[in-house]
């Protein structure tokens, strides 16, 4: 009846009859949820047409009301009858409640504007009672390699608030663009921001797509999407890659990269420019103190946008050629008494670990921050599959789940031959809907490090909003389940009954307006022939 996505961890039907809602019916916001009264209004009132105010005659009311007693982001709802309850734990708590209310109302409660003017909605008479698995329910968006316009970046925010999910990791730079305004270093989107031309599909691809590619936000921006974020209860954790993945700085301010080795393993000698290409650069910051000062300037302009307590570092495939290569580099390891270019990457990230902390802030980076020794504060985003997070959590340090093989989402989802720009493993619904983010080997002192789990979305393969939700969906419902509910092990997960509630679950994302990939394969204009001859195998997941 009730084909809800998340599952509940409860819902028990009841005999009240059904709740209604017209054009009288009154919200009732209680001190704490006037945030989620004006999301409902904005959402469920556009859908209807009411205009759920918050006073008026009328018997029938939406009452939403902070119940501490109630886990933190846990919620309650009773619904049927002439009052429509939603309570929560926290507001964050209400706001996932009036998630539920509005998947209960049914699927054209996720449109716009009414599809036909009505004089009442219905809602079942139910008392649903919920609560997360895991309190870090992430997305990772890969803006640096496609851009994607605030509008987007809002919309994508909707959609993790309908999903349940409430970290966006803002992957902010890379490679082939830097994309946040940093207002001391203006060069870093002023020539960061943009590249000539992009690989088209897969690196191996021969084609190119020769029209510039770029943009980035600026601070204003930032702000916006930091609040809209935190309205829907989503934190967002923004992520500057550091000391690799940084060719769109140096393009910027060659001084940041190892000037010394550039002429022998540059091509033509100069500075690197953006890249146009996909792959990891050989070109990385160069360890020097200037280095550091250069990147805590722009931290700090990251703190004062970015209120998160984590913020992430990155430290991903930082190739160390070139500071095998570089006198200077060799020389600051010797000076800092280093056995090896590791341990170099681990003062690296443990500078900005202790810099973050003094500022009360928390260090993440993706697993190669445990070479070279893990910095004491640091929290560790598990991507090249579980090792990383059991390391981690054996030695005390927190955990996000992350595994390419499981849910990277850049991943296709079918072997079949129509599907668009087919890399990496193939990893289908089931196959994330039977991702166990709690590896087994871990004790459960050990597990309760593992703070979350997350999906990623790279985007060298997704040139727009289109690719991206094609990507995204409907795997990330399949996640969202995974992170929110309180799932069986994945060999005794109910796929076929998750496959049945998806049913209702599609028509939500039609409403909304998501691509997502059928069932029965992609549409024809999702179809991508000739991108790419022949799909590659992972691993490794060839980008
Ligand atoms: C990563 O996929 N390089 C974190």
């Amino acid at each position: 009846m009730m084909d809800l996505i998340p599952a509940p961890r409860r819902s028990t039907p009841d005999d009240r009859g059904p709740g209604r809602l017209d054009a009288q019916t009154r919200l009732e916001a209680g001190p704490g949820t006037e945030g989620v009264a004006r999301w409902l209004r904005a959402t469920i009132g556009a859908a209807t047409g009411f205009p759920l105010a918050g006073h008026g005659d009328g018997e029938g009311r939406i009452r939403l009301s902070v119940d501490p007693g109630l886990p933190p982001e846990g919620y309650r709802l009773n619904l049927g009858g002439p009052e429509q309850l939603v309570e929560g734990g926290s507001a964050a708590g209400v706001f996932w409640g009036a998630q539920t209310l509005r998947q209960l109302l049914g699927a054209d409660a996720f449109r716009r504007a009414p599809l036909r003017p009505g004089r009442h909605w219905d809602l079942p008479a139910v008392t649903v009672e919920d609560a997360p698995r895991f309190r870090w329910r992430g997305l990772m968006l890969d803006v640096a390699r496609h851009f994607m316009p605030k509008e987007g970046v809002l919309r994508y925010l909707d959609l993790m608030a309908a999903h349940k999910l409430n970290v966006f990791h803002f992957h902010l730079t890379d490679d082939q663009g830097w994309r946040v305004e940093i207002r001391r270093h203006p060069r870093l989107t002023g020539t960061g921001s943009w590249r000539p031309r992009s690989k088209s599909g897969h690196r191996a691809s021969p084609l190119w797509d020769e029209k510039p590619h770029g943009g980035f936000y600026t601070q204003d921006d930032i702000r916006e999407i930091v609040a809209y974020a935190a309205e829907r209860h989503i934190t967002v954790v923004p992520e500057i890659d550091v000391p690799g993945h940084s060719q769109a700085a140096i393009a910027a301010y060659p001084e940041l990269g190892n000037t010394d080795v550039r002429p022998a393993s540059g091509a033509g000698g100069g500075p690197p420019a953006v890249w146009d290409t996909w792959g990891i650069s050989p070109h990385v910051l160069a360890p020097a103190e200037s280095t550091l000062r250069f990147y805590e300037g722009v931290f700090e302009e990251v703190l004062e946008l970015f209120p998160s307590e984590f913020v992430h570092v990155g430290g991903d495939e930082c190739l160390k050629d070139e500071w095998r290569a570089s006198p200077a580099a060799q020389a600051r390891l010797r000076e800092l008494g280093l056995a090896d270019e590791d341990e170099l990457q681990s003062w690296f990230v443990g500078h900005f670990d202790r810099w973050l902390s003094a500022r009360g802030r928390r260090l993440i980076g993706w697993d190669e921050i445990l070479e070279g020794g893990l910095a004491p504060g640091a929290t560790v985003s598990s991507w090249r599959g579980y090792a990383g997070g059991i390391a981690a959590a054996r030695a005390g340090h927190d955990v996000v789940m992350c595994p390419e093989q499981q849910v990277y989402l850049d991943h296709r989802q079918h072997d079949g031959p129509d599907e668009p720009v087919p890399i990496g493993y193939v990893r289908t619904l089931e196959d994330v809907y039977r991702f166990e983010p709690v590896p087994a080997e871990l004790t459960p002192e050990e597990a309760r490090h593992v703070l979350g789990t997350q999906a990623n979305l790279w985007t060298e393969a997704m040139e727009d909003q289109a690719r991206v939700d094609y990507q995204a969906f409907p795997r990330l419902a399949a996640f969202a389940e995974v992170a929110w509910s309180a799932l069986p092990a994945p060999a005794e997960r109910d796929f076929a009954g998750f496959e049945r509630r998806m049913e209702a679950h599609y028509r939500r994302l039609d409403a909304l307006g998501v691509g997502y990939r059928p069932p029965s394969g992609p549409r024809p204009w999702q179809r991508r022939p000739g991108v790419l001859g022949r799909p590659i195998d992972g691993p490794p997941p060839d980008r």
